[in-house]
């Protein structure tokens, strides 16, 4: 039994997009298959990260998406679990092709988030808040992150300028990769300035409404050598676990369900936190990047607040771990149930070393992914990528 490795990535433009679902799938999956033979050549299955039919009326997106790149008699499943419906369709394929089941899978996740504007958006999201303990009292994403937030610049020494720094590193490394949806660094002043979404979040903090998907091709080591691919990059670990759906009995500043299912991760890779040299973690708001780097083992509690420092000016028992070198969640964008690729592609490009130069972490080769669906870590995935 040998690792399963990602061979070839895709995304569609992550923004405000004239696109249909379906349209962003294809361009996804025609970058991921430039030079490769078609899809129906070499893929067994296909697995469809998707948060919400409300957004276009539409279900059915593993054999939609099927359909749109070819393949046929082949399984095709739609996957669900909100924010982190990608990495659970990453999770399927590497498990498919880990358990000699299959030799090459489709990960595919896609969202058309901008359909129904904000409130729309709005709305579909708080499908994923218990129902008969949350919804009816009104609460949204941003409300109910915002507690969490509350809660943490309680606890700790973290203020909202700590979290504005945050932003700006996300900005800032979201201008240096072209798939971003904010092409455009920002500043600690503009972000303090912004609006408030919900106290203490700000418009800054939030990551945005986005349209976009995004496809790995996860394949053994067989089909990998015979493709002319440069390089692939080894799935090394998985982790994945569901917490409690309402938010509240669980503990806000500390989210053991990412500790949880990292934990798994590392296990499985045979490695430390410590080993880890890019992360992608779920920064649908800048707490979040505190709160998981705190979690996954990469910044003391407490202290994750300070993941935009230079290591060495980090606090003792911090990492030199870099976050969201893609932009993160905040700035590269937030197509819910296509993240959990984009962040493995972002790993992707970080350890083959063709992420641009401006983000690209010198002699990265382990890294960590993140995603969560619902508030926090309701549902978790993690992944180990490794160069080797
Ligand atoms: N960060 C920075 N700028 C943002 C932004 C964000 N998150 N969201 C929107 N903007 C900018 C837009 O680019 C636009 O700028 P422009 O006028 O220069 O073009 C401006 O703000 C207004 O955009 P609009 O889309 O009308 O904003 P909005 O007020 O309708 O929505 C939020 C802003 C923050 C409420 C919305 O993005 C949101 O709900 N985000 C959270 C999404 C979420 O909950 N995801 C799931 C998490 S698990």
């Amino acid at each position: 039994m040998t690792d399963p490795r990602i061979a070839a990535v895709g995304t569609s433009p992550l923004g405000r997009t004239d696109l249909t679902g379906r349209d962003l799938f294809s361009v996804a999956v025609t970058e991921a298959f430039e030079g490769l033979p078609d899809p129906a050549e070499i893929v067994d299955a296909i697995y469809v990260g998707n948060q919400s039919e409300s957004y276009e009326h539409q279900i059915m997106y593993g054999t939609l998406m099927a359909e749109w790149c070819g393949l046929r008699h082949v399984p095709a499943e739609r996957v669900e679990g909100c924010a982190a419906a990608g990495a659970l369709a990453l999770r399927h394929a590497v498990e498919d092709v880990r358990s000699g089941r299959r030799d090459a899978v489709l990960a595919c996740g896609v969202e058309k988030m901008t359909a129904g504007g904000t409130a729309g958006a709005t709305d579909a999201l708080s499908a994923a808040f218990d129902r008969a303990t949350e919804q009816r009292s009104g609460v949204t994403a941003p409300s109910q992150y915002a507690l969490l937030a509350q809660r943490y610049l309680h606890e700790t020494d973290a203020t909202e300028r700590d979290l504005a720094r945050i932003a700006v590193k996300n900005h800032k490394n979201a201008a240096a990769n072209p798939r971003a949806m904010f092409q455009r660094e920002t500043d600690v002043e503009t972000v303090l300035d912004s609006a408030y979404v919900s106290p203490p979040l700000k418009l800054f903090d939030c990551a945005p409404v986005t349209d976009g998907a995004a496809v790995v091709l996860v394949a053994n080591e067989d089909v990998t050598s015979t493709l002319s691919v440069d390089d692939s990059v080894r799935v090394a670990g998985v982790g994945a676990g569901a917490n409690n759906l309402s938010i509240a009995d669980r503990n806000l500043t500390f989210i053991e369900g990412a500790h949880e299912v990292a934990t798994q991760a590392y296990d499985q890779a045979g490695i430390e936190p410590s080993d880890v040299d890019i992360a992608e973690v779920h920064d649908a708001f800048t707490v979040c990047e505190a709160l998981l780097a705190e979690a996954a083992g990469l910044a003391p509690r407490g202290k994750g607040y300070e993941s935009p420092l230079a290591p060495e000016d980090r606090s003792a028992g911090w990492t030199d771990v870099q976050l969201s070198t893609s932009g993160g969640l905040k700035a590269r964008g937030h197509p819910i149930g296509a993240t959990g690729i984009a962040q493995a592609v972002e790993a992707y490009e970080q350890l083959t070393g063709t992420a641009t130069p401006e983000r690209q972490v010198d002699g990265a080769d382990t890294a960590l992914l993140i995603n969560e669906g619902g508030v926090a870590d309701a549902v978790t995935v993690a992944h180990v990528l490794s160069a080797a």
